[in-house]
């Protein structure tokens, strides 16, 4: 069997270091792709660092990926050798994680790139816009969802169009998907938070106005109702989710209003009035798992003409030096907060 560079976790909590895979066989539904650009989540420094959601080690890690079809399995007919596809890695099997050279995914859960968006760009959008829509659009009963009905569904423009949003933290890669997927969705005007060097980038997404993150929560929280000319906000999405961040978007909820999270609920218990009857929708973002995969499936569908037209825009992205090599280094900065408004992407085929 041929082997690959792979950067692997060797053990829970212990630091990153590379070393070798085998290049896997596509299964009959699966295609087996060259991964060319391999972009960095904040999962990728907890998994290490906290020592969660993987149990089976050495592991390797990564979920956003772009590359090149290498070979395809004897019942993939959506793709050929040689097109250009982006998807979801998943690190719960090294067979399908993206910190390596090259990987498995479903077909069902792969889109063609179309020729507007480089494999860079295009690395920056899988599990970011995945959460997002899942959060927001998936109908399965057993899965942490909203239940809103989707733009592409009946009556999906219409529903929300002229009510407010309030995007915390629309700077971030979630957050940048969530003002666009709020924008098709005709949600108006949409309000988010973020240092204001990133406000132009912002608006050029879809966000009405952009409320400096850094000022204190009861002036945010006035700034904001004023924006949205005193109408009560009935969605908020925390795209940061720490425990601040959790309590300012609850205040700022109306109630009988819907609050999306992505980390555990923080919210203190004093501030939760039945009376008030909000709801928190804590979500969770990969395609695969069963409870989200026929939504999964309709995104992957939609993709490549969302990109191909605008409705979805990439993150503006930076990428790192030394391949794979060079994770470490990048997941540090998401650690530390360093990094703003842009997502971090590797070339593992760049691997010394
Ligand atoms: N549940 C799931 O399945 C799931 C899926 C994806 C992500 N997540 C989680 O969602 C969070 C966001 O992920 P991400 O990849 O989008 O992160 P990211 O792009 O790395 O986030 C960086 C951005 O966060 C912004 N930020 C930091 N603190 C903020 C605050 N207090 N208020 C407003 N903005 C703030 C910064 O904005 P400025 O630079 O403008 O200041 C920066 O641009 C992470 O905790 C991640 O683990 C969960």
């Amino acid at each position: 069997m041929s082997t690959q560079k792979a950067l692997y976790v060797p053990s829970k909590h212990a630091p990153f270091q590379l070393g070798e895979a085998p290049i896997y066989t596509p299964g009959p539904k699966e295609i087996l792709v060259k991964i060319i650009s391999s972009a960095l989540n904040p999962v990728d420094w907890k998994i290490p660092a906290y020592g969660i959601f993987v149990e089976n080690f050495p592991a390797i890690l990564g979920s956003d990926l772009a590359g090149v079809v290498e070979e395809v399995g004897s019942e993939v007919s959506k793709f050929t050798k040689g097109d250009r596809v982006l998807f979801q890695g998943w690190f719960g099997d090294n067979k399908y994680a993206g910190f390596q050279q090259y990987t498995l995914v479903e077909a069902e859960l792969a889109a063609k790139l179309p020729d507007n968006i480089s494999f860079d760009q295009a690395a920056s959008v899988p599990s970011a816009l995945t959460v997002v829509i899942l959060t927001n659009f998936n109908h399965n009963p057993t899965a942490p969802t909203a239940n809103f009905t989707a733009p592409w569904e009946e009556g999906g423009k219409t529903k929300y169009a002229g009510k407010p949003a309030f995007i915390v933290g629309g700077s971030s890669s979630v957050g940048q998907y969530a003002i666009q997927v709020a924008k098709y969705s005709g949600y108006s005007p949409i309000i988010t938070t973020a240092s204001l060097h990133n406000e132009v980038l912002l608006k050029s997404l879809g966000a009405t106005a952009v409320v400096d993150r850094k000022l204190p929560a009861s002036a945010i929280i006035s700034e904001v109702q004023k924006l949205a000319g005193n109408k009560p906000i009935e969605y908020v999405f925390d795209t940061v989710s720490i425990a601040d961040t959790q309590s300012l978007a609850y205040d700022v909820l109306a109630p009988g209003g819907t609050l999306l999270i992505l980390l555990n609920d923080e919210i203190p218990a004093e501030k939760k009035n039945a009376a008030d009857n909000k709801r928190i929708v804590h979500g969770f973002g990969s395609a695969r798992v069963s409870q989200n995969r026929e939504v999964g499936v309709q995104l992957f569908s939609r993709l490549t003409e969302w990109l191909e037209t605008g409705v979805i825009v990439p993150n503006q992205v930076e990428v790192l030096p030394n391949g794979l090599a060079g994770i470490p280094d990048g997941l540090e900065r998401l650690k530390q907060d360093k990094v703003s408004g842009k997502k971090l992407v590797a070339h593992p085929q760049e691997t010394p």
